[in-house]
């Protein structure tokens, strides 16, 4: 390797390093993870009731959409360790710093329209999360950016989803 070439390469590396290290990136990602782990809880109580009351279907993709926000919460997880964070331990304190602190159900149940319309607003805060993280590494930190590409492209099947099962309660 010429040493120019080698130069700019271990310099290259020196920027990754420098970007992954970002404490906006790692706030923005311990954020999003704590907005993951909120999704799961408020999805997994819901599934038992929808199904309860009939919405099979409604159930089923539920449960399919709240083991991925879990996985989610996991890939976060994975990612933030390799940055040299901690998962935090306290549930309070995952209230308090995610930007989607909690889905806002209707205050009856019988209103399955408005469950699914909480359903979609709540993805749709976390899609925003995702864009701002995706502006945030974009060209700076390639392993982050391609992770939030493909959690947010199932943010956005899951908004679908949910907008889908209102459409169809609606015909
Ligand atoms: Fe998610
Ligand atoms: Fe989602």
């Amino acid at each position: 390797m010429k040493f120019l070439t080698k130069v700019s390469f271990l310099l290259s590396i020196m920027v990754v390093k420098l970007a992954e290290t970002n404490p906006k990136v790692v706030e923005e990602l311990m954020r999003a993870w704590a907005n993951e782990w909120i999704a799961f809880y408020y999805y997994l109580v819901m599934i038992s009731v929808v199904r309860f009351k009939g919405y099979i279907v409604f159930a089923e993709k539920l449960d399919q959409v709240a083991k991925e926000e879990l996985e989610h919460a996991e890939e976060l997880e994975e990612r933030l360790v390799q940055l040299g964070e901690s998962p935090i331990k306290d549930w309070a304190a995952i209230e308090k710093i995610a930007n989607c602190p909690k889905v806002y159900y209707p205050d009856t149940l019988e209103d399955i329209k408005g469950i699914l319309q909480a359903l979609e607003e709540a993805e749709t805060c976390v899609i925003n999360v995702y864009e701002r993280l995706l502006i945030l590494t974009h060209d700076k930190d390639k392993v982050t950016y391609h992770l939030i590409s493909h959690i947010k492209s199932e943010e956005e099947e899951h908004r679908t989803i949910f907008e889908d099962l209102r459409k169809q309660l609606s015909l």
